[in-house]
């Protein structure tokens, strides 16, 4: 349907009006729109906060008591005016009086009736208006105040729902549009006048809801939301932050999405848009110039694309068997009516020759007397069972049945999360997979991180949600991480050097004393294969703690660098060394640890009178990617634990005393109750082994990491140890540590060396590659990158940073943001202190970065 006015319908939430800065951005949109001839209606809700303090207001006036919530209230205007330059007390005091006539009658009958609740909570988004078209008109923006409940009017329905859960009609409406004498119009969310002149509140979600009715009654060219996030994201940026934004959204997409539980938009804002046409868009008020995710009828792209991978918890599964009743005509419909008696809203359903399973979402009015009464029902027409607490993992996108074969690679994530429902939705749009709840999480970070996969020049998705983190546009909110800081110290490096790895002592310090003071630790060790740069083993041996080794070279490097360092201080854990290795160590008496039975078998003569640690295989694999997974079935490292009676038996034939066992399931690992897994499994393992003494936790602990992982949380490790010392006082427990020391210390620095636009991409060419830095190409790890030169300049451009070398993977980050670049910019890239340079190499005959401590 072509729209027939210029209006431009913009929203503005809680977070985005509480503060001058925040009403200078409102006003620098109207100054832009009113630019380009559009007349703007700005709807926006009450400050944040404001809300909540009314409805304490509603529950404590009641008895007697909402002096408190009442001054709050106020104090919040008054503040918010006084930085405005208002005079709030004349502007509000109508407001301000009625809230003190409401809630001395609140006081005076003890009863808060939906009439009362919403005629209070109504004066958030008057007052709100109130001093935003009062600033408006002060700061010289023609603008007019409309009492929203005198053009939207609420359609009549009985009950609570009338008062607190309107809907309203959103016909075209020429009087409304002809109503106004200014072209800048200043109106409420959420509240809607009732035929019989009282107000309605529209129920949550509601501020969106009015700007989507008011786009429509306008006919409006284009409806923008704007909040704290610059539109959807392909997952929940909680949860992985390679979330991309989406740039653009079908109606029916952005629906689905919205009902799956992105909070981002509230479902019920989309009908009202859709049925007239109206282009909408969700942009972000920190983010002033960056696109936000488009929703329209016909969205850039046309072919099927996948757009979110989502989760969902709390899912209960109802089988029902009918094995009894097989070929029985009308089964389904008996099967269904217990649940429309007892009000249950069914969710999937996927049906076999002999059973029906179907799901029902975490629903507050699924109470256990309904549960029971339900199940009661059911049992009288098949037996049933009930599956509790589990997950849907939805993949969504219009098609998404023909991108069913793009799924293949992913397939193999089933392989560790047993699928116990599965169903296609019958509009094309999801494709759900229900597995246990605690699996739900991880498999949808798996599945996201695999199928969404942005393409250069993507019309589909924006940057992720690390990347936007990262940005320079996000300067205020930006993390106080050590470069920031020292920038000038490394721009200044940067001019002597070719490419650097730069590394900051302080920080390595700060990571080393934070493991040795874990109080419920009993010994650390620095892993250095992480980073083996003399100086980072003198900080972490003078900060405490030993260093693990896996080669004898590494343990010559440490002693060399740090030569107070003991034997005793130092662990060697070595996987497929050849025989001189071990004779080596245990000469110098360091503590050994074996991760396979032929040492003892072929060797036993190396082992007599010797400590040794057996390092045993978990089963149970961990870590931010596959190549860095230890344990499981496939891996080369460990022993079985059904190998351990042999191993017994070795050791006592050699001579040798088992004295520790050891596990290390992986790397980049966040939670901290992996390592409560492990000191379990090693207390069940020790059983069988009287001289036990020490058990090492092994490494893993993760970082910060724009692909996921992040830095674990030290108190929290601390507190699991205690627990488990607690439980184990027998044993002293030890843990290795190597990319928590070093990763976020480290940088590298390198040179744009080209810049180069082909039709379908952008790179940014720098003077060193995967030759200093595999991890990109090797596991897909995301680094942050920036450009240092231009630190505080916008973003400008999205490009794929690249390097020299003759491999097609040599992409140190794809589609990045970064400000327009050029050639002899600095480019910085983050977290390259752990398995950075060490893992260097001379390819292509191109020397590696080399290595600076500041
Ligand atoms: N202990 C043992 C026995 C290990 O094998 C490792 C790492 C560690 C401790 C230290 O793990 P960390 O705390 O650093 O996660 N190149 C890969 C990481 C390989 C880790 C190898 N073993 C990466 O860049 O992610």
């Amino acid at each position: 349907m072509p729209n027939s006015s210029n209006w431009i319908v913009l929203k503005f939430g809680g977070t985005s009006v509480k503060s001058l800065s925040d009403w200078q951005v409102i006003s620098k949109r109207i100054k832009k729109l009113r630019k380009a001839k559009k007349r703007v209606l700005v709807v926006h809700s009450a400050i944040r906060g404001v809300s909540d303090a009314l409805e304490d207001l509603v529950r404590t006036a009641r008895n007697g008591d909402g002096s408190e919530a009442l001054a709050f209230i106020k104090a919040r205007h008054i503040k918010l005016a006084d930085e405005l330059d208002l005079d709030g007390e004349a502007l509000l005091a109508t407001n301000f009086d009625e809230l003190d006539r409401l809630s001395a009658g609140l006081a005076l009958t003890g009863d808060a009736s939906p009439r009362l609740h919403a005629r209070i909570l109504c004066q958030g988004e008057l007052m709100a208006t109130t001093l935003g078209a009062a600033w408006l008109n002060q700061t010289g923006r023609d603008c007019e105040w409309l009492d929203a409940r005198t053009a939207l009017t609420a359609r009549p329905a009985g009950g609570i729902s009338g008062y607190i859960d309107a809907d309203c009609d959103h016909a075209p409406d020429k009087t409304l549009q002809k109503r106004f004498d200014s072209d800048v119009v200043l109106t409420q969310g959420f509240i809607a006048g009732r035929e019989d002149g009282d107000t309605a509140l529209l129920g949550r979600g509601g501020s969106d809801t009015s700007a989507a009715y008011f786009a429509a009654k306008l006919q409006a060219e284009r409806l923008e939301i704007w909040t704290d996030v610059p539109g959807f994201f392909s997952a929940d940026p909680r949860l992985t932050g390679s979330a991309r934004q989406i740039k653009a959204l079908s109606y029916d997409e952005a629906q689905e999405i919205a009902s799956m539980g992105a909070s981002v938009l509230h479902p019920r804002a989309i009908a009202p848009v859709r049925n007239a046409g109206i282009e909408m868009e969700i942009r972000c008020t920190h983010k002033r110039k960056m696109p936000g995710t488009v929703i329209s009828a016909t969205p850039s792209e046309d072919a099927p694309r996948l757009k979110a991978v989502s989760v969902k918890n709390g899912v209960r599964l109802i089988t029902l068997d009918t094995s009894g009743m097989w070929r029985a005509s009308g089964f389904l419909a008996k099967a269904f009516e217990p649940f429309a008696r007892h009000g249950v809203s069914i969710d999937l359903v996927s049906t076999s020759e002999t059973s029906v399973t179907v799901s029902l979402d975490d629903d507050p009015s699924l109470t256990p007397a309904v549960l029971t009464a339900l199940e009661a029902d059911l049992a009288e027409i098949a037996r049933v069972s009930v599956l509790e607490d589990c997950a849907a993992v939805s993949l969504v996108g219009r098609g998404v049945r023909a991108l069913l074969a793009q799924l293949a690679p992913a397939m193999e994530a089933f392989a560790h999360y047993p699928v116990r429902l599965i169903s296609q939705a019958a509009n094309d749009l999801n494709f759900t997979v229900v597995v246990d709840g605690d699996q739900g999480k991880p498999l949808c970070r798996k599945l996201h991180d695999q199928l969404i996969q942005p393409k250069p020049l993507d019309e589909t998705f924006g940057p992720s949600w690390a990347e936007l983190g990262a940005d320079q546009t996000a300067k205020a909110d930006a993390p106080a991480v050590w470069w920031r800081n020292k920038r000038d110290a490394l721009l200044e490096t940067c001019r002597e050097n070719e490419a650097v790895y730069v590394y900051d002592r302080d920080t390595v310090r700060e990571r080393c004393e934070a493991i040795a003071g874990l109080k419920n630790l009993d010994r650390g060790f620095y892993a250095m294969k992480a980073n083996g740069h003399a100086d980072i083993i003198r900080t972490a041996v003078e900060a405490g703690l030993g260093i693990e080794c896996v080669s004898i070279n590494e343990v010559e490097a440490a002693r060399a660098a740090a030569p107070e360092l003991t034997p005793d201080r130092i662990l060697f854990t070595p996987n497929f060394a050849p025989r001189e290795e071990y004779a080596a160590a245990l000469e110098m008496g360091i503590h050994l640890t074996l991760d396979g039975l032929h040492p003892l078998r072929h060797w036993p003569e190396l082992f007599k009178g010797a400590e040794i640690t057996l390092r045993i295989n978990p089963q149970r694999p961990e870590g931010h990617h596959k190549h860095v997974r230890t344990a499981g079935p496939e891996a080369k490292f460990g022993l079985h634990r059904d190998e351990l009676p042999e191993a017994i038996e070795l050791a006592r034939t050699a001579g040798a005393k088992i004295t520790g066992l050891h596990v290390h399931s992986g790397s980049g690992i966040s939670d901290p109750e992996h390592w409560r897994r492990v000191g379990i499994f090693l207390t069940e393992t020790a059983q069988d082994l009287p001289d036990v003494k020490v058990l090492d936790l092994g490494g893993g602990l993760g970082v910060d990491e724009a692909s996921g992982p992040r830095r674990i949380n030290t108190d929290q490790l601390d507190i699991m140890l205690g627990e488990l010392k607690t439980a184990y006082p027998g044993y002293e427990f030890w843990l290795e540590p190597g990319r928590y020391i070093s990763a976020e210390a480290g940088v590298l620095l390198a040179r744009v060396t080209q810049v180069k636009q082909t039709p379908d991409a952008r790179f940014v060419g720098i003077n060193t590659g995967m030759n200093s830095l595999i991890r990109p190409a090797l596991y897909g790890a995301r680094h942050e990158i920036v450009n240092l030169t231009r630190l505080e300049e916008d973003a400008g451009m999205i490009a794929d940073i690249v390097g020299p070398i003759c491999e097609s993977a040599d992409r140190l980050g794809a589609q990045r943001l970064l400000p327009e670049t050029r050639e002899g910019d600095v480019i910085l890239i983050g977290n390259g202190g752990a398995y950075g340079r060490v893992m260097a190499s001379r390819y292509n005959m191109r020397e590696p970065a080399g290595e600076v401590v500041i």
